[in-house]
């Protein structure tokens, strides 16, 4: 048989035919993989632990773990919380804070409630409001809430902690909500009636948090990311905030959240750490809200873990 004879053989064709078939199916394959990992990964529903070490000078000796848990705005994990719980406990926190939108306007309060059940006796439990809980409108029913399980609120004050040896000032700011709700006159003579978030924002930390000195690490504790700029006037080491939800949309390493609250799109905070010259350190929650109508991309709920050590 000829070259040209075997080129256009009848025996030999179908082979050829099946070869090209196989790695089109082949290829086909490949590519479902691809998209199912991707769809996989970009929708991994969490949660996931997320941990910053962060160490100071200010800290001779020892380390103290805070879990940070923010914005879960009264979601269930599991049929009981459990999972939750038993990330929490893993972490073997030494605190654990709450920043914030930890219960919600619209849902009932059985996920907090089953929550803050579970971690009770795992560490003492710290908390600041976040804008939901005011506008539940029910506010003081939360506060009742969250004190019957043993949880410290943190209403625009401070409390001295000695931990493991390091001496650590827990600050805690309300989010700004607060003076919409209240009508304790010391706050309104604050504010002096108006609702701009920062000026009462400002005129709050100015009226707890000036006199903060370099004795202790000092920890903030407040919802609100986009305020930073304030926070960082004090004497802040560590900043813990939520309320942007990681921007909701990510696509890592380039897009750092498509929108947040009352920062837009392409938000300036949108979630992780962030390091300013002065030597203070922002550490903003993804949160582990969950909603199947706004979904999660890249970006599945965390619980943050903040391992605060001496500088060696
Ligand atoms: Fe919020």
């Amino acid at each position: 048989m000829t070259m040209l004879d075997a080129q256009h053989s009848p025996y030999i064709r179908p082979a050829k035919a099946g070869r090209a078939k196989r790695r089109r199916w082949l290829g086909l394959t490949i590519a479902f993989l691809i998209v199912l990992a991707l769809d996989f990964w970009a929708f991994y529903p969490g949660p996931v632990v997320r941990t910053y070490p962060v160490t100071s000078d200010k800290i001779p000796q020892g380390s103290v773990c805070i879990v940070q848990i923010s914005d879960l705005h009264s979601h269930i994990y599991g049929s009981d919380q459990q999972p939750l719980i038993d990330l929490i406990a893993a972490q073997q926190p030494d605190i654990i804070a709450l920043t914030g939108d930890i219960l919600d306007d619209r849902e009932p309060d059985t996920g907090t409630a089953l929550l803050l059940k579970g971690i009770r006796d795992i560490a003492p439990v710290y908390y600041v409001s976040g804008n939901h809980e005011y506008w539940s409108g029910r506010y003081d029913d939360m506060r009742a809430l969250l004190e019957s399980c043993g949880v410290t609120v943190l209403d625009n004050r401070w409390e001295e902690l000695s931990v493991n040896g390091v001496t650590l000032r827990l600050c805690g700011v309300d989010d700004p909500m607060m003076f919409e709700y209240t009508d304790d006159p010391q706050y309104l003579a604050l504010s002096g009636g108006s609702e701009n978030e920062r000026d009462n924002t400002r005129a709050l930390l100015d009226s707890r948090f000036s006199a903060l000195d370099d004795s202790a690490f000092n920890v903030l504790l407040a919802h609100r990311a986009e305020l930073i700029g304030l926070y960082l006037e004090y004497g802040f080491d560590l900043i813990l905030s939520g309320h942007t939800h990681g921007g909701q949309i990510r696509i890592p390493p380039f897009i750092n959240g498509l929108f947040a609250p009352n920062q837009g799109f392409f938000p300036q905070y949108g979630g992780g750490r962030y390091d300013f010259d002065s030597g203070q350190t922002l550490i903003i929650s993804r949160g582990l809200s969950f909603a199947a109508y706004v979904p999660r991309v890249f970006n599945p709920p965390e619980v943050v873990v903040v391992d605060i050590r001496a500088n060696v």
